[in-house]
């Protein structure tokens, strides 16, 4: 027998990746959706199929509703995702997990007091090629990570947010809070704790609004470029940039640098994975394309969550983990 879950906020998010692939899951009976703004959740209620929920009270005591994505811009996530833990629901929430770490660690606490699993939306973690990557750094294949590269940029959220215009939350300060870091740094360093066993503890940052403006034609209150140098607990070395003014094709493409050789992934779309070992030799991986603001694929997130939820597991990324990264983050902006 399935459950209904709900989601809060209905926008690209949720559209492009939270209810398909909750109607792909066979656990899912319904979906129902809200949104502060109603029209926002019927739409998706019409293409979806699925209930509206017209206040946030009404899905939070929908006995039906076993689990909640909290897919609200980033400052809502500390109020929407407390009061569904504490509404008895398990919760998938988007990252940023919070604002700020303060926040975070409230959320935490929530979660505990609840007995409800919290797990975040780190979804570079599931792909074919990062899972193969970590295969490989687990087993030493390759001996131990000395160094790595990693980036993550795109033209920009006002063509994929909701609202398609410059009038974006993703540019206001006291919506997105972090820019481009929160947004897309925040995957790369959640990337790099997974794939390495590791955490990043020392940083050196630069960030800056370089190009983009807002509604007014300013330019916008929160970063769109940050380049960063980092050091890891175990000692590794490495380099990140993030971008919300790459006006190509979307760069997402990280790699690794270990004893024995150098991996390098997402950065030939035939090959995903490529090994080039130190003997001279060469494996390509072809996986898969990693989900992009044009390509949504399926995540594998939504199954995860479910999985866990009625395997009574531990989720595959905690709140403790979520953590970490956004720690990193606010490190990288206060530099
Ligand atoms: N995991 C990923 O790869 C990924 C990708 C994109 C966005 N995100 C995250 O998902 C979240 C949503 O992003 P999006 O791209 O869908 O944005 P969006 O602007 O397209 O949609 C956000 C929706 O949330 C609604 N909303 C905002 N605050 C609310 C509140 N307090 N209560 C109810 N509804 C509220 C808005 O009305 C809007 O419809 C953000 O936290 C973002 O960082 C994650």
């Amino acid at each position: 027998m399935g459950f209904n879950v709900g989601i809060i906020g209905c926008g690209s998010i949720t559209r492009f990746r939270h209810a398909p692939e909750y109607m792909a899951n066979p656990h899912v009976d319904e979906i129902v959706f809200y949104d502060r703004n109603i029209e926002r959740s019927q739409r998706l209620a019409e293409e979806f199929g699925g209930r509206v929920a017209e206040k946030l009270e009404d899905l939070l005591s929908d006995p039906t509703i076993v689990a909640i994505s909290d897919c609200s811009s980033n400052e809502a996530h500390h109020i929407n995702t407390t009061k569904a833990l504490l509404s008895g629901k398990h919760v998938l929430c988007e990252k940023p997990l919070a604002t700020t770490v303060e926040q975070a660690e409230k959320i935490i606490e929530a979660e505990q007091q609840s007995g409800k699993k919290l797990m975040l939306d780190h979804n570079q973690r599931f792909t074919n090629a990062h899972q193969k990557a970590k295969e490989i750094i687990d087993n030493k294949e390759l001996g131990e990570v000395l160094t790595f590269k990693t980036t993550f940029g795109h033209e920009g959220p006002e063509s994929w947010g909701v609202t398609k215009s410059n009038a974006t939350w993703f540019f206001k300060k006291d919506r997105s809070h972090s820019g481009v870091a929160g947004d897309l740094g925040i995957h790369k360093i959640d990337l790099i704790h997974y794939l390495l066993n590791d955490e990043i503890t020392e940083v050196h940052a630069f960030h800056g609004a370089l190009d983009k403006v807002n509604e007014k034609g300013e330019p916008i209150e929160v970063c769109d470029n940050v380049v960063s140098a980092l050091k890891t607990k175990k000692g590794r070395l490495g380099t990140a940039s993030f971008s919300w003014t790459y006006y190509g094709k979307e760069d997402n493409s990280t790699t690794i640098y270990c004893q024995e050789g150098v991996m390098k992934i997402y950065h030939d779309p035939d090959a995903q994975l490529i090994i080039e070992k130190r003997d001279g030799s060469v494996i390509k991986y072809e996986l898969e394309q990693i989900q992009t603001n044009d390509n949504q694929t399926s995540t594998g997130v939504i199954d995860a969550f479910i999985d866990c939820i009625v395997h009574d597991k531990k989720p595959p990324v905690t709140g403790q983990e979520a953590i970490a990264s956004l720690r990193v983050i606010e490190e990288i902006l206060a530099n």
